[in-house]
């Protein structure tokens, strides 16, 4: 009589204790996928065996971090104590950040793939967008039958919807179209208004490293921006295609609607916001604030001085920082 009701009691408590690892076991499973995703610390010799891939692993190596090249986007901007990107009352941008965080954006364009900026920047600065303060990626080739060294800078890419820094490009102004490194600019015009606008022939006369490459807009995706509605190119489009042609860190280096627009759509990984101690005479405002960087989905992770400058460091949640400390990248 009391054996069967032992054993009764005995797969009861089995049947509990059952239940219960199970209860335990989704619990953790649901922990598991709610985590906010986490980059690796990465490491992505994405030059192959180029000298510069070799540099990266030795400076890892040696706790080195500033070549360091993670993946996504990582933001750049200065600014004045007003929150602006440039003087307009000066005829051409002048820089005004101190020697150390020049350095520091050189290192940063360094270790990108890519350097994109819109339009507006080409035209006001005339910017070259290459690594100078810093020595440049080099990788060994041959030359007529000698051994040499090639110097490889990041791509520049160029946000310009309308073409219309190719319609204003004459006597080779912008440097960026007339160098011998390559730069792709994005665009959205068909064919159709490529040849009403009368650009053929000045497309024909770009060089080769020039490459003109139409991308998709927002409109009909159901995600149209206040600021530029349906001529606004699709960040996501953009980043997708220079992934698939091995670009995986893409530095946006401005100007501010440049920004505004990879921060809107949430495209944004990390930002280095440069404040330097002055004031512009007329601020051009870059309506880049802390809340808008929190909307972008990025949050502060500390901030330093460089040189007489204050460098902001952010990231998107759940990212860690490519170095260790924030620091030592890039
Ligand atoms: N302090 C800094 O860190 C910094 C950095 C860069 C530049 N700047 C300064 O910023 C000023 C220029 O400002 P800005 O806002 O005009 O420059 P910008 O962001 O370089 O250029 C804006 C233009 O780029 C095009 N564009 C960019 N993204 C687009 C997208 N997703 N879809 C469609 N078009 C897009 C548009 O061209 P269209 O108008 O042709 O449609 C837009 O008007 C200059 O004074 C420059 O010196 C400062």
């Amino acid at each position: 009589m009391l054996k069967p009701m032992i054993m009764k009691w005995i797969i009861i408590l089995f049947g509990l204790i059952k239940i219960h690892a199970l209860q335990l076991f989704h619990a953790a499973r649901i922990r598991q996928s709610s985590r906010p995703r986490k980059e690796p610390q990465c490491l992505r010799l994405l030059h192959g065996p180029s000298q510069h891939g070799r540099e990266v692993l030795q400076a890892y190596e040696n706790g080195d971090h500033a070549m360091i090249i993670p993946r996504g986007v990582t933001l750049k901007i200065a600014l004045d104590l007003n929150n602006g990107v440039a003087d307009a009352s000066s005829e051409r941008s002048e820089r005004f950040t101190c020697p150390s965080s020049l350095d520091l954006v050189h290192r940063l364009r360094k270790c990108s793939h890519a350097v994109l900026v819109g339009r507006g920047t080409v035209q006001q600065d005339n910017c070259t967008l290459t690594v100078r303060r810093v020595p440049p990626e080099a990788v060994e080739c041959f030359i007529n039958g000698v051994q040499s060294k090639k110097v490889v800078q990041p791509t520049r890419i160029v946000i310009d919807p309308g073409l219309k820094l190719i319609q204003s490009h004459d006597e080779n102004q912008y440097a960026i179209l007339n160098d011998s490194y390559e730069t792709i600019v994005y665009h959205a015009l068909s064919d159709g208004e490529i040849l009403t606008k009368g650009l053929q022939s000045k497309i024909l006369q770009l060089p080769e490293n020039v490459l003109l490459v139409r991308a998709t807009t927002q409109y009909g995706t159901g995600e149209l921006f206040d600021i530029r509605q349906e001529k606004t190119l699709s960040p996501q489009h953009i980043l997708d295609d220079l992934n698939a042609r091995g670009k995986m860190h893409i530095m946006v280096e401005g100007g501010p609607e440049t920004a505004k627009i990879f921060l809107q759509n949430h495209s944004v990984d990390r930002a280095i916001i440069i404040r330097a101690p002055l004031h512009f005479k007329e601020p051009i405002p870059s309506g880049i604030t802390d809340e808008i960087l929190g909307q972008a989905g990025l949050t502060r992770l500390g901030t330093r001085l460089c040189g007489v400058d204050t460098v902001e460091y952010w990231t998107r949640d759940g990212l860690v920082w490519p170095s260790p400390s924030l620091q030592s990248w890039p």
